[in-house]
């Protein structure tokens, strides 16, 4: 073997062993176990639940993107769509489902947008409108650091 096929091979095995470990550190991080409580629902429920956290979604984008273009029409109705009416409408099989700390942080959600109507139909001040949904925001991620649906079989 000449001294440059050594390097080359010598090369393509350091090449290797680095894209070996690079998987094994992809394959260690992926497996973090998921920790958040269970919620079982029927999978109709879970349907409806996961729709009902889209409209979520929805919402915070367009009263966002409304807000910045100063569109007070636009707050209101898409504030509106995910405020209380929403929270009312909320089966009471599925409600007895919900643990304790779901059925506390859930309704803040509501209740925030909710604020946001009232404001928009209001003074429309934006600065107020963008600290509600700042707000109201954090109660998305702290439920969902703490919670996830699964169908029960
Ligand atoms: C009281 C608890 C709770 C609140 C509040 C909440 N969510 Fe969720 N959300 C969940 C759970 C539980 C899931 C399902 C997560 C899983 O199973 O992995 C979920 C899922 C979602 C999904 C995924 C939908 C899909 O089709 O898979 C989106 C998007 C979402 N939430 C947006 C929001 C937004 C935006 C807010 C706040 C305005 C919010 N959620 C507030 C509990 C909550």
């Amino acid at each position: 073997m000449n001294p440059f096929n050594v390097k080359k091979y010598f090369l393509s095995g350091l090449i290797g062993c680095f894209w070996g470990l690079t998987i094994v550190s992809q394959s260690v991080a992926s497996g973090i176990t998921d920790e958040r409580e269970v919620i079982w629902v029927t999978a109709k429920e879970k349907a409806m639940l996961l729709s009902e956290m889209r409209a979520f979604l929805n919402a915070s984008q367009k009263v966002l993107e409304s807000n910045l273009s100063g569109d007070m029409k636009a707050v209101e109705e898409a504030a509106r769509l995910v405020g209380v009416r929403l929270f009312t409408n909320t089966p009471e099989e599925i409600q007895k489902k919900l643990p304790v700390t779901f059925t506390m942080i859930g309704p803040r959600a509501y209740m925030g947008f909710e604020s946001i109507v009232n404001e928009a139909v209001g003074s429309g001040d934006t600065k107020v409108i963008f600290s509600h949904l700042a707000e109201l925001q954090k109660n998305c991620v702290a439920c969902h650091s703490l919670f996830r649906f699964e169908v029960k079989p």
